[in-house]
């Protein structure tokens, strides 16, 4: 009941009929006039004192606030925004840089769709038992939080499948959580770019890593994919080595080439000799269409030069929004720390 009459008592300030100033009745009179008990009456009021619409002088009354914002008298009705002037926010340079990018929307379900698994044939009635079983044994440090590198048993379930799946060379200590693949992008795009410093990406390419780029103000070079995958020698002839390449050797995002060996290795020397990093996207190339998934480059790295991502969007579903990043000793450090920065630690319900 109260809420009512602070809702009807607000109005009445907000769209003039009330003026500052005006002297509200007192609260016995309110609450016989409207049958109303005095506690009501006096609640409705102390909500409108708390949030500055009324001041209560002592021994006189209630008294509508003089300091009221005029423009806030002057409203009318819920169009205001529209009436605004229209203004100009000082942005950041990296802001200025942001485009949306359009593959982060969701498209309707069809077949052949790049990205897309059959999520029409996922178990969900599986995945919400799991689930259900996974929250019922939930603890209480659970609820509270974790690590921001991610949860440990994953981590190490991760670092378990990656070796013998994909043939990744690395400890659970190397593995961090993420919210996909676009966010290890988005991390090592930040922890590794300033703006202005080159970045080599594959022609044509995946579109979610040219926006990641060209936000922190990279300079990207475009790399030719040739049947063996990211064309290094036409890369070397035609730019100067970058802080970071970008590829996708497992299954080339769009061509689906798969990057050979002869290839792979070569680019593994340069990189160690031109102190460029890799960042291999290891997305979706869990799917083939015959024999094995070839295993990563980065099973081939001697010199820590390879920062890996994978994702469960493709095997599982994209909303999870869950992915891995491995990256080298060194370097676990910086990344826990930028995403303690951010989120403090991904969402732990999941990764349970
Ligand atoms: C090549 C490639 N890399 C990365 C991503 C981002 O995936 P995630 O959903 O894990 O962020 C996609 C998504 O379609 C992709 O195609």
């Amino acid at each position: 009941m109260y809420r009512w009459l602070y809702g009807e008592l607000r109005a009445a300030i907000l769209d003039g009929r009330l003026r500052p100033g005006a002297r509200l009745p007192a609260t016995r009179d309110l609450a016989s006039a409207y049958h109303l008990s005095r506690a009501t009456i006096v609640t409705a009021f102390d909500q409108l004192k708390s949030e500055g619409y009324v001041e209560g002088r002592s021994g006189s009354g209630t008294y509508v606030s003089e300091v009221l914002p005029e423009h806030l008298l002057d409203v009318h009705g819920p169009h205001q925004e529209s009436r605004l002037p229209h203004r100009r926010i000082a942005l950041s340079s990296y802001a200025r840089r942001l485009q949306p990018f359009r593959g982060s929307v969701a498209r309707p379900l069809r077949a052949f769709r790049a990205h897309q698994p059959a999520l029409d044939l996922f178990p969900t009635n599986l995945w919400a038992q799991v689930a259900a079983r996974r929250l019922r044994r939930v603890s209480a440090s659970l609820l509270a939080g974790g690590e921001a590198l991610g949860y440990r048993p994953l981590r190490e379930a991760v670092a378990a499948y990656l070796n013998i799946s994909r043939g990744v060379k690395c400890t659970a200590e190397q593995v961090l959580i993420v919210s996909g693949a676009q966010e290890a992008l988005d991390r090592t795009a930040r922890i590794l770019l300033n703006p202005g410093e080159p970045v080599w990406m594959e022609e044509p390419g995946y579109p979610g890593a040219g926006v990641v780029f060209r936000a922190v103000g990279a300079r990207i070079r475009r790399v030719p994919v040739d049947a063996e995958g990211l064309a290094l020698a036409s890369g070397r002839k035609k730019w100067q080595a970058p802080r970071l390449v970008y590829a996708t050797p497992g299954h080339q995002f769009p061509l689906g080439v798969t990057m050979s060996l002869r290839r792979r290795l070569a680019l593994l020397e340069w990189a160690r000799r031109s102190g460029t990093l890799i960042f291999e996207d290891d997305y979706d190339s869990e799917y083939r269409y015959s024999g094995r998934p070839i295993p990563a480059m980065q099973g081939l790295d001697r010199s820590g030069v390879v920062i890996f991502a994978g994702s469960f969007s493709a095997v599982l579903f994209p909303a999870l929004r869950l992915g891995y990043l491995v990256v080298p000793p060194e370097m676990v450090d910086i990344f826990a720390a930028a995403e303690s920065v951010t989120t403090h630690h991904p969402p732990l319900l999941e990764q349970a």
